[in-house]
Order: C-alpha cells, then sequence, then structure tokens
C-alpha cells in the first residue's frame, strides 16, 4: 500500500478510536447538536435530490462515519434498504447510537474503504458521501468502485463537498487542514473530479451551493456574499454537490 494512504487512513482510524474512547456526556451532546445542525444540510439534499434517492432500492453511504446521515435516509425513504459504510470499524460500531434519535437505523453496516466496497457488481440504485469524499485518499479507485456496484441507471452522489478551482487547491487545502489538523483533508478541485468521473464511465456535473445557512462563524459572512455573486462560485472556494450518472444501458 502506497505509505502516505497508509498514513493518511492510520489518522482517520485513530480519529474514530479516540472519540469512542474518550467519550463524555458532554463530549457526546456536543457531537450531537453539531451533527443536528449539519443534518440541516442533508434534508435540504434529500429533497433536491429526492428522485434518486427515491428510485434505489439499495443506497449505500460511504464514508457515512457513525451513520447518522444513512439513519435520516433510513427515516425518510424507509422502503430502500440503507447502508452505512466507513473506513473506521469504530466509527460504524456507533450506529445504534443514533437510532433513537432519528428514529430509525440503517439495515446494515459495512466497515471498509471507499475503493473496496464489498458488495456485487450492479447491486446497487444509489451510492453517497455527504462531507466525506474529500477525505477519501483514492478518487480514482473510489469512483471505479462505485460504478461498478451500482446498477445500470443508478448514480452516485457526492453532497456538500468543499470545491476550488485548480489554481487555489493549495490555498484551500492548506486553510482546511489548518483549521483542523487532527484528520487530513483535501478540497475537491471540481474540474479534475469532473474528468476523473467522465474517465470512470459516469455522465457528471457539479452545482454549487453558497447557501449562508448553517455555517460556521466566520464563513457566514463569506458565503453570505458569495451567494449574490453566482459567477464566482466556480472561481473561488464553494461546497458544491457532485452527480454522477450510471448510464442505463
Ligand atoms: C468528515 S467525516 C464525515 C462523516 C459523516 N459523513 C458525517 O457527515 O458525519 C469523513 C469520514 O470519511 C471516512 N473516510 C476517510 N477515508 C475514507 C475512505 N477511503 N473510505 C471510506 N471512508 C473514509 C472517515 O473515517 C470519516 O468518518
Amino acid at each position: 500500500m502506497d505509505p502516505a494512504l497508509d498514513e493518511r487512513e492510520a489518522r482517520e482510524r485513530a480519529f474514530w478510536r479516540r472519540e469512542g474512547q474518550a467519550a463524555t456526556p458532554v463530549g457526546e451532546l456536543r457531537a450531537l447538536l453539531l451533527k443536528l445542525g449539519e443534518a440541516e444540510w442533508l434534508l435540504d439534499r434529500l429533497d433536491r435530490y429526492r428522485s434518486h434517492f427515491a428510485g434505489a432500492k439499495t443506497i449505500l453511504e460511504l464514508g457515512a462515519g457513525e451513520g447518522w446521515g444513512a439513519a435520516m435516509v433510513k427515516r425518510v425513504f424507509p422502503e430502500a434498504e440503507v447502508i452505512a459504510s466507513d473506513l473506521s470499524p469504530d466509527a460504524v460500531a456507533h450506529a445504534a447510537r443514533w437510532a433513537e434519535i432519528v428514529g430509525a437505523a440503517p439495515d446494515r453496516t459495512l466497515a471498509c474503504p471507499s475503493y473496496e466496497i464489498p458488495l456485487e457488481d450492479g447491486s446497487v440504485g444509489l451510492v453517497f458521501a455527504f462531507q466525506a469524499a474529500h477525505h477519501f485518499g483514492e478518487p480514482e479507485r473510489t469512483l471505479a468502485e462505485a460504478y461498478r456496484v451500482l446498477r445500470p441507471g443508478g448514480a452516485c452522489l457526492y453532497l456538500h463537498e468543499p470545491s476550488c478551482p485548480p489554481s487555489l487547491h493549495r490555498l484551500a487545502k492548506a486553510r482546511v487542514n489548518r483549521k483542523r489538523p487532527e484528520v487530513p483533508e483535501d478540497v475537491l478541485v471540481h474540474s479534475h473530479l469532473l474528468e476523473l468521473a467522465r474517465a470512470a464511465g459516469f455522465d457528471a456535473s457539479v452545482e454549487f451551493d453558497a447557501d449562508p445557512a448553517h455555517r460556521r462563524p466566520g464563513e457566514t459572512l463569506y458565503y453570505a456574499a458569495l451567494k449574490r455573486l453566482p459567477f464566482l462560485h466556480a472561481r473561488l472556494p464553494c461546497t458544491a454537490d457532485f452527480v454522477f450518472r450510471k448510464s442505463p444501458r
């Protein structure tokens, strides 16, 4: 394995191990508040991409962490089989914790990297990642794997991801890693990711989202200004959704 990838994934796993071991009632309540704020973004996406979620018999989340997002998907789309997966076994082991809060739980959890999914070819109707794909160390292999497990006509959504143009990548990446140095993060270069997805066989598009609601302190003003200037969304760092469609035939 690539030593840099190995190190990156070891840090992701160590983060979740520490979270589990150091859990205190106050820490757990803080995590709950944080995730409930972020849930607004996910619920917006479930609405915006409703046809993709509603049309899928099996929905797979990649990089699901503790699976609260997959639990919400199950609550909103109870007919679907919902699978929460994450690189970290410690993270998915806590999926049951969210069931009482959300009122539903994923049907299954898998501890696996996004680029080695233990599911059959063509067995999934929708693959999605929510604010997680910018953590995946192997973007090409992940897209190839998503393509493999999707049925013809299925889709893969990368939702609420930090994105930027190539010229600002170094700066944007340094900024996010300064903010939260314990876990390595990237910022997705939208033009590059679209190229990779097309090379993997997908029809690919991006939608920028500069809504200032539920942003962290300091980001609200930036997004309030950016929202008024749509021509800058692709030219500056901006949250984005990526939609990758596999052809029906
Ligand atoms: C920012 S967290 C997001 C978790 C969850 N989606 C949420 O919104 O709370 C990113 C997640 O990606 C996971 N991750 C990192 N690299 C991964 C990979 N290659 N495959 C699957 N999961 C990965 C991490 O363990 C972490 O749980």
